[in-house]
């Protein structure tokens, strides 16, 4: 390679990189203002029969204590929203699929399902490879899985609060 190329090279990745970074701030900013409390407690509660529940898998209930955990075992950043994400999209799409389509709460839950896809898009163009292996396991179990594991029911609305929290916990630094 010539001289002066590599910190070419590098500075093209760098700015690569951050241009990817603010694409995934925008996206985060749009789920954040589709994920007010009064937005969760509307469509997620109150258009809702009384105490419905989803049964879900323990692994899409992915909550602050989890993070920390996994931050203590020093799992990466990138592997920890890439896990969130994943886990997201998953629960988005099984609260998608429990509405009909004329369901006050389909269209909203709709977005929040597009908006994950193209955030799960930036992902796949950038950090592929990079992921921690336990965070991949936890990741392929979501997946492929479904029948061998364990279920719990949880109320739709908590699942979306879970999911805020730890955007917020995951986002916050890199996205002001
Ligand atoms: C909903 O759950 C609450 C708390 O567990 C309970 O007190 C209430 O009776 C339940 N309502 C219905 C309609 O099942
Ligand atoms: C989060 O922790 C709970 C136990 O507190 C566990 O059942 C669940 O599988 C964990 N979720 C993930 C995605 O690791």
């Amino acid at each position: 390679m010539q001289r002066g190329y590599a910190p070419f090279l590098y500075f093209v990745a760098v700015l690569g990189l951050e241009a990817a970074m603010q694409k995934e701030c925008r996206i985060i900013e749009a789920l954040q203002n589709k994920l007010t409390y009064q937005q969760r407690l509307q469509y997620m509660k109150h258009y809702f029969p009384i105490n419905y529940t989803m049964n879900v898998q323990f692994e899409e209930v992915l909550r602050v204590a989890n993070i920390t955990r996994l931050r203590d075992q020093s799992v990466g950043e990138l592997s920890l929203r890439y896990l969130w994400l994943s886990v997201n999209s998953q629960v988005l799409l099984k609260i998608w699929a429990v509405l009909p389509e004329k369901h006050p709460s389909w269209e909203y839950t709709r977005d929040l399902c597009y908006l994950f896809e193209q955030l799960t898009e930036e992902y796949e163009n950038y950090n592929q490879g990079n992921m921690d292996a336990n965070v991949w396991d936890v990741v392929e179990q979501l997946v492929s899985s479904d029948a061998g594991s364990s279920r719990k029911a949880v109320y739709p609305k908590a699942l979306l609060d879970n999911c805020v929290k730890v955007m917020l916990m995951l986002y916050s630094e890199s996205c002001k």
